[in-house]
């Protein structure tokens, strides 16, 4: 591997390799989140109702919050995660569930290799923005070549839409939303995530889109921040890993 390559496997920001860490993910993102809803709106938003002949991949799968759902809709889901503490605490999940089609990767954008047919549907939910702006190109590179063409590719993540003036107001303000409804903890991990990862502009991320060979069906967003996409694969674009 050559030396410039990233190493995704090195967290920024919130350290999601840390075994405390990911035992205490679920307790905390369930005050406020529900993961079998949250999965069913998915579905409703990528406008897939019959799935059960499709498979699915879900890169940065964290504890299973989608994947171990979509393993009850889908024929087989491949969940990925470069840290092993994450998918420890989903494995967990998925044996207490009974689930047996569910497949186990320690892995991430960069460095999964998928060796199964091309996927129908490719998840990511809060995870592509640990990557730098050039690597998430790349990813989206990776992701057209693991996904069948017409196939889905939904990205749920925070984006900024933010003019020059008034970043500050809008972030201070979203923030402060989150002592309410789920306490100091989740205000300090949001607070990390601005200062210390990755998210990008909607504009950057979209342009990413399109010059991977994605076409945008849908966009949403609640609260300005954590933003939807639901994209088409509408061509096969060049792409071989080193
Ligand atoms: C905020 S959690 C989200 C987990 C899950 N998708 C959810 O909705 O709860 C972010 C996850 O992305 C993973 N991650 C970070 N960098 C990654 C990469 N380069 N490739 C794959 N997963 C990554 C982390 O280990 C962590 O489990």
């Amino acid at each position: 591997m050559s030396k410039w390559m990233y190493n995704e496997f090195k967290h920024c920001g919130v350290d999601y390799s840390d075994e405390n860490q990911a035992e205490k993910y679920d307790s905390l993102h369930l005050t406020f989140r529900n993961y079998e809803k949250e999965f069913g709106d998915m579905l409703d938003f990528l406008a897939l109702p019959n799935t059960q002949e499709m498979t699915l991949i879900d890169l940065g799968c964290g504890t299973g919050a989608s994947a171990f759902f979509a393993a009850k809709k889908f024929k087989e889901v491949f969940a990925v995660d470069v840290s092993e503490a994450m998918i420890v605490q989903a494995q967990k999940k998925a044996a207490f569930g009974n689930v047996n089609n569910l497949y186990f990767h320690i892995g991430g954008f960069l460095s999964y290799r998928h060796y199964a047919q091309a996927a129908d549907v490719i998840i990511t939910k809060h995870a592509l923005h640990h990557l730098p702006d050039f690597w998430k190109q790349i990813a989206l590179f990776r992701i057209n070549k693991m996904l069948k063409l017409n196939g889905s590719l939904y990205v749920c993540d925070v984006v900024f839409n933010l003019a020059s003036n008034n970043y500050k107001d809008k972030i201070d303000k979203w923030i402060d939303g989150f002592d309410k409804f789920a306490g100091k903890k989740l205000r300090s991990e949001v607070e990390t995530h601005i200062r210390d990862e990755y998210s990008t502009f909607d504009w950057i991320l979209e342009g990413m889109f399109a010059r991977a060979g994605f076409e945008i069906d849908k966009k949403r967003s609640s609260d300005g921040f954590v933003t939807e996409y639901s994209c088409k694969k509408s061509k096969e674009i060049e792409y071989q890993d080193e």
